[in-house]
C-alpha cells in the first residue's frame, strides 16, 4: 500500500469526508441548511466521476477510510448506484455514511450488501415533536425506521446526537436506555460555534463532561479503550476489542459500556477536549474545495484541476498532498476566533459535511 500522507504536526491522514451534496430534506435549526441562501447551483457540485476521481486519488494517496456526507447523501438522486461503483472500483477501501437516516429504511438491505461496516445517524431526540421542533419535519418515525432497518439488515448503528442545553438535556434518560437495550452506540457531540449564521448560543452549550455527569446519574459508564494511536494500522484488534474507533477509523469519540448493556454511549468534545492532536481528516465539500480543518476557512479549489484535460490526477495529488501537509491545528484556530467572533468558520455545516 502507498505510504500514508502525513503532516507538518506529525499526524498522518487517512480519512477523508466527502460532501456529495450542500442539499437536505431537514432543516436542523443549528445547521441552516437551505436557509437563507439558496443550495450551491447544480453546475458547482461535484459530478459523480468527479467524485470516484477524487475517491481513486485518495486511495493512491494512502486514505483508507471514506466518508460520505452531505448534507444529506441520501437525497441526491442515483446516491446508491454512486456508492455501488465506489465500492466496486475500491474494494479495500473502508465506505462509511453519515445520515440524517429519512430515507435510510428503504436503502439498509443494500448498504449492508455493498459492505458498509456501519452507518452514521444524525438524532437529536427520541421524542417525535421535539425531533420535530429541531429539524422542522416531523419525520422521527422515518428515522427510526432507518435505525431499525440497518439493524436488522446487521448494520451496526451509531446515532450523532447534538448536546444542547434546554433542547434535548431530558432525552438523555431514553438515550441511554436505547443503548442499554440495543447494541447501538450513542455520541453526543459538543455544540459547535459553526458560521454561516449559527445559532450557537453560550446557553445552549452542553459540555461533555456535564452530558457524562448527567449519565452517571442514570447508568454505571464503563471506559472503553481509547482510540489506538494515529497512524496505528492494527485494524483488527481494535474491531476484535469492539472499540469505538480503530486506526483509521479513529474517531475522536470517548466511548463508555453501560453495564449490563448491549449498546454504548459517549461523547465527541471538540470545544473542551479536542482531538487535534489526532486529527487524520481531510474533508472535500461538494463544490470540490478541500478543507483540511474543520475550524479553519482556507479552502482549496480541487475542481480546476481535476476537470483539466491535461493537468488531471497528477495535480490533485499534489494539491492535496502540499494542502494536506500544513493542515493547521483547529484549536489553536479557535481560540483565536471565539475571542474575534462568535463563530469558528464562516460556511454552514450543510455544505461542509460535519
Ligand atoms: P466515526 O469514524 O464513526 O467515529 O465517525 P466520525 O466521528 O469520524 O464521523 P461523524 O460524521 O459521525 O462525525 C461526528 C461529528 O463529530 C462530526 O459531524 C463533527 O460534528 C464532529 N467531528 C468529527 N470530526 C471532527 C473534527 O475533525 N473536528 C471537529 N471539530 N469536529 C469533528
Ligand atoms: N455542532 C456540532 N455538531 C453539528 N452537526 C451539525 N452542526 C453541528 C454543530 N454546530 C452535526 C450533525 C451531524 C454531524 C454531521 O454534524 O448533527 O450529526
Ligand atoms: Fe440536514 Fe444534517 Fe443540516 Fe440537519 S444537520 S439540516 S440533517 S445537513
Amino acid at each position: 500500500p502507498p505510504r500514508p500522507l502525513t503532516d507538518l504536526h506529525g499526524r498522518t491522514v487517512n480519512y477523508i469526508r466527502l460532501s456529495v451534496t450542500d442539499r437536505c430534506n431537514l432543516r436542523c435549526f443549528y445547521c441552516r441548511a437551505g436557509k437563507d441562501t439558496p443550495f450551491m447551483p447544480h453546475e458547482e457540485i461535484l459530478r459523480y466521476e468527479d467524485l470516484l476521481e477524487l475517491i481513486a486519488i485518495a486511495e493512491e494517496l494512502g486514505v483508507r477510510k471514506v466518508r460520505l456526507t452531505g448534507g444529506e447523501p441520501l437525497v441526491r438522486r442515483d446516491f446508491m448506484d454512486f456508492l455501488e461503483t465506489a465500492v466496486a472500483r475500491h474494494p479495500r477501501m473502508d465506505f462509511r455514511l453519515t445520515t440524517n437516516g429519512v430515507l435510510l429504511a428503504p436503502v439498509a438491505p443494500r448498504l449492508k450488501d455493498l459492505g458498509l461496516k456501519a452507518v452514521n445517524i444524525s438524532l437529536d431526540s427520541l421524542d417525535p415533536k421535539r425531533f420535530a421542533e429541531v429539524t422542522g419535519l416531523d419525520a422521527f418515525c422515518a428515522v427510526w425506521g432507518g435505525i431499525e432497518a440497518c439493524m436488522n439488515a446487521g448494520i451496526p448503528v451509531k446515532i450523532n446526537a447534538v448536546a444542547m442545553r434546554g433542547v434535548n438535556e431530558t432525552d438523555l434518560p431514553a438515550f441511554i436506555e436505547l443503548a442499554r437495550k440495543r447494541p447501538i452506540h450513542v455520541r453526543f457531540i459538543e455544540f459547535m460555534p459553526v458560521g454561516g449564521g449559527t445559532t450557537w448560543e453560550r446557553e445552549r452549550f452542553w459540555s461533555s463532561d456535564d452530558v457524562l455527569a448527567e449519565a452517571r446519574k442514570h447508568a454505571d459508564l464503563i471506559p472503553m479503550p481509547g482510540p489506538p494511536q494515529n497512524g496505528d494500522t492494527d485494524v483488527d484488534a481494535g474491531e476484535r476489542e469492539g472499540r469505538e474507533a480503530t486506526s483509521y477509523t479513529s474517531g475522536p469519540a470517548r466511548m463508555f459500556r453501560i453495564a449490563g448493556g448491549l449498546g454504548a454511549i459517549g461523547v465527541i468534545s471538540p470545544l473542551t477536549n479536542h482531538f487535534c492532536d489526532a486529527c487524520n481528516r481531510l474533508r472535500i465539500s461538494s463544490d470540490g474545495r478541500l478543507r483540511t480543518c474543520l475550524f479553519s476557512d482556507r479552502e482549496y479549489k480541487l475542481r480546476p484541476a481535476l476537470r483539466h484535460p491535461k493537468l488531471g490526477r497528477e495535480s490533485v495529488k499534489k494539491i492535496i498532498t502540499q494542502c494536506g501537509a500544513i493542515k493547521p491545528l483547529g484549536y489553536e484556530l479557535l481560540k483565536q476566533l471565539t475571542r474575534e467572533r462568535n463563530a469558528v468558520c464562516n460556511k454552514r455545516m450543510s455544505s461542509i459535511g460535519g
